[in-house]
């Protein structure tokens, strides 16, 4: 399957992008960054860097320092760290990203091969809706836009409304809902109920070979943010489990219908969903244990990596 990463690493998004290299069933076609858990230069920085560690060989395009309308978006190091990756400092990648920015990265990409590329954006929508709004053939040209993001039927995670990526961006969130073809949206329905524990960490760094004190220095510091909440049972694995919905769909239940992003008031960025004939699905439950399971069985694989 050709897919486009689009990421603000971030914990989560660094351990998706694990995810990605040992699953095996993905063709990374390209990678684009965007701000939100830190800042674009910091999140270009982050995707090179992890992009050369895992060997992608895919080319890397910079995306937007800020959402659509004007709002100003300030990353919260508390969360992943001032450098995205627990107390990991400045990645220094080798190379650099190409020279095109992220819109005209994907509009180009999915243009080369119409009906061909999945789009995965694991951050605020920003680059996925420019790309829509420069260029109508960009909707016809992608296969899908697998969204993390959104609280369907579920408290939000930045106030009892809204999830950070939709509410970081929710003029982008709703150019996306309503100018797209096929969405697939895993929210924080799913996403806040599969959480990997102090244990999970542990046999995961047990088979993480050289990326063994990466992993622990991050986790960590992402399972101490949850903890700092009062939810001791673990974090949540926001991004892989999005990843995970493309590779094995048949542990995840959609319902399909329509998005509205609030704009205005205390609920802003809060997607309310209407069922019916609609151009999204969103995960409304899924096998747990069993995502779970994927993710901590397919990362034994990194090691070899
Ligand atoms: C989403 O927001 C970010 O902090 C995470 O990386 C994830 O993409 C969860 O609400
Ligand atoms: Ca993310």
């Amino acid at each position: 399957m050709k897919i486009i990463i689009d990421t603000d690493p971030g914990v989560d998004d660094a351990l998706a992008l694990f995810y990605a290299k040992t699953c095996g069933a993905f063709e990374i076609v390209g990678l684009t960054s965007v701000f939100g858990n830190v800042s674009i230069e910091t999140a270009t920085e982050n995707t090179l860097w992890m992009s050369e560690q895992l060997g992608f060989d895919a080319p890397v395009a910079g995306g937007a320092r800020q959402p659509l309308g004007g709002i100003q978006h300030e990353p919260l190091p508390i969360i992943h760290g001032e450098y995205g990756f627990g107390t990991h400092g400045r990645r220094r990648p080798k190379t650099v990203a190409v020279e095109q920015d992220a819109a005209d990265f994907l509009i180009e990409q999915t243009a080369k091969t119409p009906g061909e590329i999945t789009i995965v954006a694991l951050g605020p929508l920003v680059n996925v809706a420019e790309a829509l709004n420069r260029d109508t053939a960009f909707a016809e040209n992608v296969r899908e836009i697998v969204i993390m993001g959104g609280a369907y039927n579920t408290p939000g995670n930045v106030n009892q409304y809204a999830e950070a990526n939709i509410y970081n961006d929710s003029i982008s969130a709703e150019v996306v809902f309503s100018k797209a073809k096929k969405i697939r949206a895993v929210g924080l329905d799913i996403t806040d109920q599969i959480l990997f524990s102090r244990d999970n960490l542990s046999s995961m760094v047990k088979y993480a070979g050289s990326w063994a004190p990466f992993i622990k220095n991050c986790c960590e510091y992402y399972l101490a943010f949850y903890a700092s909440k009062g939810i001791t049972a673990g974090a949540g694995l926001h991004d892989p489990v999005t990843l995970i919905s493309l590779v094995r769909p048949e542990l995840f239940n959609f319902k399909t219908g329509n998005v509205k992003v609030v704009q205005e008031g205390k609920a802003r960025g809060l997607t309310r969903f209407t069922l019916g004939n609609g151009n999204m699905k969103y995960a409304a439950s899924a096998q747990h244990d069993a995502v779970l399971r994927e993710f901590l069985e397919t990362l034994q694989r990194l090691a070899d990596i």
